[in-house]
């Protein structure tokens, strides 16, 4: 596990909030994610992991829940789920989507927005089989964000599956995969300093069709930096 970087270490231990301006951010929005990530699996937090996912309905309604980052790369960030939940409804008709993650001890924020695809079949196997069986048993068994009539309908089927898979592997199911969002914009937000009271730096993926994305940021007191898009335009980007 990654250690938090020297600057965030006081003499007493004690976690000192690192700032965040022109000359620390990295250039790569990615690569200043992967930065902040380690540091909160540094830290003593429950689910540095746990993202707020949104999602959008039909009629324009927006829906949050928490799930777990299990990979952020270049590629993109990605979490697993059932297919056949709400959220994936939602995904199925609009694939933009924003997450949050929230790291209290660190006074971190940061919000990705983007769109959701489903990653290949051979991808979510791979995890699923990476999985503590009982995990495994379970996603075989919740029909997620259904009603069932009981808890007990809910350890029947999980029994039911256990006898069913003893002794042999349990098999993914179809229902059963992850998502990737393909990040176009991010912001990163800084609480504790001294002179004020926050810090962002936002930025945007400069993608025009047939072009290979860059990052671009530009400066907006008191975000001191918002990155724009040259596919959208800037005009086109909301600054808040
Ligand atoms: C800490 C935590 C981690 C969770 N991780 C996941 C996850 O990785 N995938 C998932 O589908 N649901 C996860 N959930 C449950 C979701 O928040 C949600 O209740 C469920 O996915 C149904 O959401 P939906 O009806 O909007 O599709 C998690 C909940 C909590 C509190």
């Amino acid at each position: 596990m990654a250690q938090l970087s020297e600057e965030m270490k006081a003499p007493s231990g004690e976690v000192v909030v690192k700032d965040l301006d022109e000359r620390t951010v990295l250039r790569d929005p990615i690569q200043q994610f992967q930065a902040w990530y380690r540091d909160s699996m540094s830290s003593a937090m429950i689910h540095p992991d746990a993202m707020a996912l949104a999602t959008v309905s039909p009629d324009g309604r927006p829906s949050a829940r928490i799930v777990l980052l299990k990979r952020a790369d270049e590629k993109g960030f990605v979490f697993y789920t059932n297919y056949e939940s709400r959220k994936a409804g939602e995904i199925a008709r609009n694939s933009f989507a924003a997450v949050v993650f929230y790291w209290g001890e660190l006074q971190r924020q940061v919000r990705i927005e983007g769109s959701l695809t489903r990653i290949s079949a051979e991808e979510s196997d791979e995890y699923f089989s990476s999985r503590p069986r009982e995990s495994q048993i379970s996603a075989l068994s919740s029909p997620q964000s259904r009603v069932i009539p009981s808890r007990a309908e809910l350890e029947r089927l999980f029994g039911e599956n256990e006898r069913r898979f003893r002794d042999q592997p349990v098999p993914r199911p179809r229902n059963w995969g992850g998502y990737i969002l393909k990040p176009s914009r991010f912001e990163f937000w800084q609480g504790g300093r001294r002179d004020c009271t926050t810090a962002s730096s936002t930025c945007s993926k400069k993608t025009a069709p047939g072009r290979s994305g860059g990052w671009r940021r530009r400066g907006v007191p008191p975000v001191f930096a918002i990155c724009t898009s040259t596919a959208l335009g800037p005009k086109d980007l909301p600054l808040h």
